[in-house]
């Protein structure tokens, strides 16, 4: 539903959801307890009075208190979704019915509706992008360079999207500074790895309920989001596979116990996949062809672009809808293969996306990386630049603290030996 306006001011499945919605964002605050803390600072502080900012994120209850915050801090700020089918509709209305910022999101919006809620954020003229995967920033350049003197900055909250930030600044197109959310210790090592490891099995499990113990799981790309789901699958008594192309990061796997081979030779012995890798068509037709009767096949990476899924479906004869988000495509050569979430984000098509622990410290980060911006205006060369350390360190301390973690600290004999080179073998 959208507002009656001539230009819509939000876009919504359904705002009778905004009481689920609030009931479920305040459960979601109570593990958010740093962007908590931001958010009230901001609140006294208002750095972004007067800022008009967007934000392209996966709409869920964590991004519902990470826009909370940045209007608290005075930021006229509209929430778009940065996926098709990862918008919890409930967050969306409350959202917009009880917190009063505007939303353009619907789950299972079709491509062209998605992309024309891009268009109606940068219509909105943004100083501040907050993106995720990099498609509003990626239109802007390609379609609106009238507007980038407004701009103050972007931020990049996923690995994909700093690949492509990387890619743009190399061609010489990327003319605005880019906080590297992703990068910051306490996003990728968590979010990544304990975000990714969780929701990603547990999107799996809602799809399906099949048990993974006794699985062959392939994880396909062992980057952090791999890692994390290696080491989950496992946990639940699955034998993993990894495979790679990067050879240390194969060393890795291998020396943290898993088994790693081409998927030439995996495609015939996984029960279930898993891409992570951001790259294109890692399991494509000649995998597809060789793969146990009734494989299942998931991508928890961030676009659907790494299964091959218009290749199944040549192979296919039927494509029958067996569950919610899940797919079973009957080939040629007899056997079926099942496809979950229709490629895109298990972990945010089937579950919730990362608990809300983690992206408390993931969104601590946005948040401070949008001030930051502010803060510096006018003084930041264009290209990508790192969330600074001690805004890294900063939000640990304020994570441990809340989870009642006391650690120590160096003593002045130990500071000033670790900034001494004199001291050696005696
Ligand atoms: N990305 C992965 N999980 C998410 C979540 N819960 N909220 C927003 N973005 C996410």
């Amino acid at each position: 539903m959208s507002s009656t306006t001539v230009q819509a001011k939000y876009e919504i499945k359904d705002p009778t959801l905004a009481p689920k919605g609030k009931q479920r964002i305040e459960w979601a605050g109570r593990e958010m307890p740093v962007l908590r803390q931001i958010q009230e600072r901001f609140a006294q502080e208002k750095p972004f009075d007067g800022i008009r900012l967007i934000a392209c994120c996966h709409v869920t209850t964590e991004t519902a208190h990470l826009a909370i915050a940045l209007k608290a801090g005075g930021a006229d700020a509209i929430l778009i979704a940065s996926n098709p089918l990862s918008t919890q509709d409930d967050v969306a209305a409350s959202l917009v019915v009880d917190y009063g910022i505007p939303v353009f999101a619907m789950k299972g919006e079709d491509t062209a509706t998605y992309l024309r809620h891009v268009e109606i954020a940068l219509d909105h003229r943004p100083n501040i992008i907050i993106d995720d995967g990099s498609d509003v920033t990626a239109t802007l350049v390609k379609n609106r360079q009238h507007q980038i003197p407004e701009i103050i900055g972007t931020t990049e909250e996923t690995t994909t999207g700093i690949v492509r930030l990387r890619a743009m600044f190399n061609d010489g197109k990327l003319t605005f500074p880019a906080m590297n959310v992703n990068d910051a210790d306490t996003k990728h090592f968590f979010d990544n790895r304990y975000g990714t490891g969780q929701s990603t099995l547990d999107g799996i499990i809602r799809a399906t309920n099949v048990l993974l113990a006794g699985k062959n799981v392939v994880v396909v790309g062992y980057g952090w989001c791999g890692k994390g789901s290696a080491l989950r699958a496992r946990g639940l008594g699955a034998n993993v596979i990894v495979t790679e192309v990067d050879p240390v990061r194969a060393i890795e796997a291998v020396m943290d116990g898993f088994r790693v081979m081409p998927m030439e030779q995996a495609a015939s012995l996984g029960d279930l996949f898993i891409t992570v890798t951001g790259n294109k068509h890692v399991i494509r037709g000649e995998h597809f062809d060789v793969m146990k009767d009734g494989a299942m096949v998931c991508n928890s990476g961030h676009f659907d672009i790494e299964i091959d899924l218009k290749d199944l479906a040549e192979r296919s004869t039927e494509i029958k809808e067996v569950r919610n988000f899940t797919q079973q495509y009957k080939l040629k050569n007899g056997k079926s293969v099942v496809v979950l979430g229709e490629g895109r984000l298990i972990n945010l098509a089937a579950a919730e996306g990362h608990p809300s622990a983690v992206m408390d410290m993931s969104f601590a980060n946005q948040a401070m990386a949008c001030e930051y911006l502010v803060k510096n205006k006018g003084k930041l060369e264009p290209g990508l630049h790192s969330i600074p350390q001690d805004v890294d360190q900063e939000i640990a301390r304020l994570k441990l603290k809340a989870m009642g973690i006391a650690i120590d600290t160096l003593t002045s004999e130990q500071i000033e030996y670790m900034n001494s080179w004199t001291v050696g073998t005696d």
